[in-house]
């Protein structure tokens, strides 16, 4: 029925909501109990804004979906909803530099095609972020192809000035 709400049970891997849900009047995102009270669903576009006060942010599969100047205007407004004490972890493939096997190889020529995105070195990972005025503090290998890059706020003064344009 046009008018009834969509109830959205277990959010996965690459779901778009907006996509899923265009014309739906209301969608209701079903939780774990052990969440009441502690999580809520914000609409927004990270383009646009990304909600303040955080002491951790989490990018998930969603650097490499962008090319280098549409990244790097996400991590910025990140980085300006971001204290100074806040972290912001990348989760994403770190390419190796040399020609060894890596399934996020695979996956840059995926993002290629599907999206115009790409997955990254730890080099390169390094200038997006510089660039938004955040830096990488470490990364960490995961038992899977992905890494989890850590970074915070660049402190000095002239690089927090290329966060926030
Ligand atoms: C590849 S999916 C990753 C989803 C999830 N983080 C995961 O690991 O399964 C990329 C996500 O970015 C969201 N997205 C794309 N453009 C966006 C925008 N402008 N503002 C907010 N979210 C956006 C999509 O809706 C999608 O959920």
């Amino acid at each position: 029925m046009a008018s009834d709400p969509m109830v959205s049970i277990n959010l996965g891997n690459e779901v778009d909501l907006s996509k899923q849900h265009d014309g739906t009047p209301h969608v209701f995102v079903l939780h774990r109990p052990s969440l009441a009270g502690r999580c809520s669903a914000v609409t927004g576009d990270f383009f646009d804004a990304v909600p303040e006060g955080g002491d951790v942010y989490i990018l998930c599969a969603v650097v490499h979906d962008w090319d280098d100047g549409d990244a790097a205007a996400v991590l910025r407004r990140v980085a300006q909803a971001m204290s100074g004490e806040a972290r912001l972890l990348i989760v994403d493939n770190v390419i190796p530099e040399g020609s060894e096997a890596h399934a996020g190889k695979w996956i840059d020529l995926e993002m290629l095609l599907m999206t115009g995105g790409r997955e990254r070195t730890a080099a390169e990972f390094a200038a997006l972020t510089a660039a938004a005025g955040l830096r990488i503090e470490r990364i960490v290998p995961t038992a899977v192809s992905v890494s989890v890059i850590e970074a915070r706020r660049f402190r000095d003064g002239a690089a927090e000035g290329t966060a926030r344009p």
